[in-house]
């Protein structure tokens, strides 16, 4: 009587673990928004002018050849960085900072190149360009 018990259980499983054995294979194949840790935050809201320059800033500049707008390229895409960090001032001076210095690490990506040339106010805007894509 209890070998039966074990022998329909056995079953069970087997049968259980057969039927979704296909499905895992398909989930593999992108991950996709899913790895960005949102960080908490006031959003503050971004000047139109700012934006602006901020676009024709990064067109001017080298940004392209590592970054698109809503795909991840050498670098993370500039949707994701926007979703990842809050619309502030200081975020916007931390992130500035690091496309001038370079950047490493928070991403999991190579390294971004320094940007010596670029000026703290212009790197500001070209920030705030890019977390404006937030909203
Ligand atoms: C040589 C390739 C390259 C170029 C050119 C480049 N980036 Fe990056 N960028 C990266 C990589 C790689 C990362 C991810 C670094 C990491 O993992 O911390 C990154 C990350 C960033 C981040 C997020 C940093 C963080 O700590 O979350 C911002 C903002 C950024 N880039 C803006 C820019 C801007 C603006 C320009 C143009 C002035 C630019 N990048 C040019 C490769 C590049």
């Amino acid at each position: 009587m209890r070998n039966r018990l074990l022998i329909g259980c056995l079953l069970f499983a087997t049968f259980y673990l057969l039927s979704c054995d296909h499905k895992p294979e398909q989930k593999n194949t992108r991950k996709t928004i899913d790895y960005i840790k949102e960080i908490p935050g006031i959003n503050d809201s971004i000047p139109a002018d700012v934006t602006e320059k901020g676009k024709v800033l990064i067109a001017y500049s080298d940004c392209y050849t590592c970054h698109k707008e809503d795909q991840r390229s050498v670098g993370p895409a500039f949707k994701d960085i926007a979703k990842r960090y809050p619309v502030n001032k200081v975020y916007i001076e931390m992130l500035a900072q690091k496309v001038i210095i370079g950047g490493s690490r928070s991403w999991g990506y190579p390294v971004m190149a320094p940007h010596p040339k670029l000026s703290f106010e212009d790197a500001k805007m070209m920030v705030s360009y890019i977390l404006s894509m937030k909203m």
